[in-house]
Formats: structure tokens, sequence, C-alpha cells
């Protein structure tokens, strides 16, 4: 906020983006004067039942599951990705699969004509569930839409960005038309115990447009990624207020809309070359789920007088901080060389547990040795060079087991064993450098 002209915010660094709000003069005297004194809320116990528990499980498993297990009536959700991501065809699925289990599922649409819509519709083979649908980018109409006598049950509201308010001098797409138009429907929501979906798009630099606050406002924020040449889309919880942030569901755009991807381990291997050098399988977790990837490694000579480090869904820091151990602790000379380092499929891991693994690729790929066939690799590393254990390892080691897998390199002190493995564990990672070179 700032009281005086700006072109620029002070807290993003963006040009152009802000907006005027008069804000109303406070009641005479403020706080200290006022005569009206405030009713004490009622206070009740921890126990207790709130029917609010109940959850809408629309029967599209990857979506339930990323949600926390269904939607939650009277919470408001906020969908966010880049345009063309394939979030109005999630969305009219789950309206559909919604409707289709006999309950009362609106859709509208800020963006598109009915026509559009019908005609999508039609291609994913859902013209004969019930939704309702409407186009409107008033927020009162829809306020008014939503307060029929038994309330809908789920409300699609595509996107946020289009709405605007009457109270609101501004565009619709500004951040106090944004703010507003959410706060009137979430106010909506949690008055008539519908949950509502806001649809977000999402700017060059990866933030939901309009404010931050957006975010904090809703219950869940979840996330549609993925990578325009890949068929396959990631929907992310990156907040929720009613299940596990990191929770992933994964997705596969076909030409009849987008199909669930129950097993996304198999997915993401899939395409994998057998024995070549410079790569590595992860035993990873998304969420409550373990998920099994590919991270690939490049290392070659260096023309530049700074060497390369490039590196595609993992933290370039953490890359930097590995290579730097490699160096230091266990004497791989790796200065005059380009890095590349890429995470196959398209998923961006964020877990420290993956360094092991890493660190693996890049070792095969400097000599030129595959990873032994069959074999998974997780584990931290810290500073010292020495490989930390990491959670939910049994988890990790039975997936790995479930998909083939009969090899694993794993940090020290893992407690129970998984039978059908043949584990190795690595104290250091000397340990992991030693075996690329004898
Ligand atoms: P859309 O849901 O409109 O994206 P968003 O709402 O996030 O902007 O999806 C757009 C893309 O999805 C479009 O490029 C076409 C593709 N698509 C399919 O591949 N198969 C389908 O069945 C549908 C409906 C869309
Ligand atoms: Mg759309």
């Amino acid at each position: 906020m700032t009281s005086k002209w700006a072109g620029r915010c002070e807290s993003c660094g963006a040009w152009n983006t802000l907006s005027e709000e008069v804000a109303r003069p406070a009641a005479a005297g403020g706080l200290g004067k006022a005569k009206r004194k405030g009713k004490g809320a009622e206070l009740v116990g921890l126990a207790g039942e709130s029917e609010r528990d109940a959850r809408l499980e629309t029967g599209i498993t990857e979506f339930d599951r990323v949600c926390g297990g269904g939607l939650v009536s009277g919470s408001a959700l906020l969908v966010g990705g880049d345009p063309g991501i394939g979030k109005s065809t999630l969305l009219l699925q789950v309206a559909a699969a919604v409707a289709r289990l006999g309950r009362s599922a609106v859709y509208i649409s800020g963006e598109e004509a009915i026509a559009q819509i019908r005609m999508r519709g039609r291609r994913l083979n859902l013209s004969d569930a019930p939704v309702n649908l409407a186009t409107t980018t008033d927020v009162r109409e829809i306020v008014a839409t939503l307060s029929t006598d038994p309330p809908p049950a789920l409300a699609i509201i595509d996107s946020i960005q289009t709405m605007y308010i009457d109270t609101l001098e501004s565009a619709p797409g500004t951040v106090g038309q944004v703010r507003a138009s959410a706060q009137e429907l979430i106010r909506i929501a949690k008055a008539n115990g519908t949950a509502v979906i806001l649809v977000g798009h999402v700017t060059k630099e990866g933030q939901i447009a309009g404010p931050r606050v957006l975010e904090h406002m809703v219950d869940t924020v979840l996330y549609f990624e993925g990578e325009r040449g890949h068929q396959f889309r990631i929907l992310r919880a990156v907040k929720n207020r009613f299940g596990a942030s990191d929770e992933i569901g994964v997705f596969e755009m076909t030409d009849r809309g987008l199909s669930e991807v129950p097993n996304p381990s198999a997915l993401f291997l899939a395409n994998r070359a057998e024995q070549v050098s410079g790569a590595a399988v992860f035993a990873g977790i998304e969420g409550t789920r373990p998920v099994l990837l590919e991270i690939q490694a490049l290392i070659s000579p260096t023309s530049f007088s700074t060497p390369r480090r490039a590196v595609v869904g993992w933290d370039s820091g953490r890359l930097a901080m590995v290579l730097a151990v490699l160096e230091a602790r266990c004497g791989v000379a790796l200065a005059g060389k380009d890095v590349y380092l890429n995470v196959a499929g398209g998923l961006r891991i964020a877990e420290p547990a993956a360094d092991l693994a890493v660190a693996a690729a890049l070792l095969s790929s400097l000599a030129d040795r595959p990873v032994p066939a069959d074999t998974v690799v997780f584990g931290e590393i810290g500073l010292a060079g020495e490989v930390r254990m990491v959670s939910q390892a049994d988890l990790r080691l039975k997936e790995a087991a479930k998909l083939g897998f009969t090899r694993a390199f794993i940090p020290g002190g893992l407690k129970q064993r998984q039978q059908s493995l043949d584990v190795r564990e690595m104290q250091r990672l000397s340990d992991l450098v030693d075996h690329f070179s004898d």
C-alpha cells in the first residue's frame, strides 16, 4: 500500500500494477471513543460435531486426493495455471462428475460462450451430465444465481480475472477487482455451504495474476502445471487447509480430455533408455505418494571461461552444493566442465532426498559408466560429505520393488529391510564415488 502516487509496486517491483482504492473514513473517534460495545463471541469446546466435515467426492480420484479427500462444502479453492494448460477442461470434467452424482453443479464462465463450452462438453462426452451453465462476469449476478434453495453443492468460476463488482471503479483483472470479487464469492461459499472453485491465470513470472492475498483468502490453492510439449499434467496442492500440501495428481491430456494416471512412476519411466550413462532413477515422495523419476546428467568439457550449469526440474543452488561436495570432499574435478541436469518427464523435484540420485547421475556421466541396471537411489548429502537418511525410506523401497527394481543405493541406518531388494548402504558420498571408479 502507498499513500502517494507511484508507478511501481514497492513490494513486487512491477510497473503499472497499482490501482487506487478510496478508503472509507473510519467511524468518528476510532475504537477508543466508540459508544457501541462489542458483543462477545460464543466460545465452544474443541471436541464436537460440525456439519462442515462432509466431503464431496467427485469420483475423479486424482483430483479428490489432491483436495485432501474430496471437496469440502463451504470452502474456497483456487486453481491456477498457464493459459491453455487445461484448467477449463479439468473443471468441466469435475462439474460433470459432481452433477452425475446427483448433486447440483454450476459452471460460470466469463471467458467463453455457451456454444464453446457445449462443444467442449461434447468432445469430452459429458453432454448427458446435468451441469448448469451460465456466462457472466458480474459478481452480483453470480451471487444471486448461487443463492438458490437449496444452494448448489459446487460452483466453478472461470476465471476470477474476468469478474467485476460494481462497488469498485477499476477494470476487471485489476488487483482491487480480483480481491473484491473473490471476497464476495468466498463469502457466499461460506454462507451457503457451496464449494467454490476459482480459476486463476498465471502470469509469466509464475504467480496467479492479481494479488498474492488471493492465495491467503482461499482455503486451498492448486496449481495445474505441465510442459506444453508433454501430454501429462500435474495438479499440485501448494496450500491446503483440509489436507496435505505437496500432494500431486497426475493426468494425461488426450483428445477426449484429461484422463487419470493412477501409476505415475510407470509413466515417468516409460521412455527410459536401458543402460546409458548419466541417468539414475530417484525414488521420491510427492505428497503422500511415492513417485519414481529419472534424473539425467551430462558433463562435457566447457568451451566457456565460466563453465555452464543448466538445470531443469531441480534447484540450481542444490546442484551447486552437490558439485561443491563432490569436488571438496571426494576430489572429483569438475572445474572446466559444463554440467547439465534434467528431471525427465517435466516434473519438478523439491526434495533434498534427490541429492544422492543427482550425484549418481553426475558420476555416471563423468565416468561414462551406467548406474547398475534396475537400481533406485535416494539420500540427502551433507556438506561434510556424509549421506543422510531421509523420511519414508520404506515407502520408497516398496514402490521400487513394486515396479520391478532389484537394487537400491541408500543412506546407512535403515531399520527395516525390503526383502526383495539388494540394498547397498552409503555412509559417505565417497562410497558412491568409489562405486564408479573401481
Ligand atoms: P483449456 O481447458 O481451455 O485450458 P485453460 O482453461 O487452462 O486455458 O485447454 C486448452 C487446451 O487443451 C487446448 O490447447 C486444447 C487442449 N485439449 C485437448 O487436447 N483435448 C481436449 O479434449 C480438450 C477439451 C482440450
Ligand atoms: Mg480456460
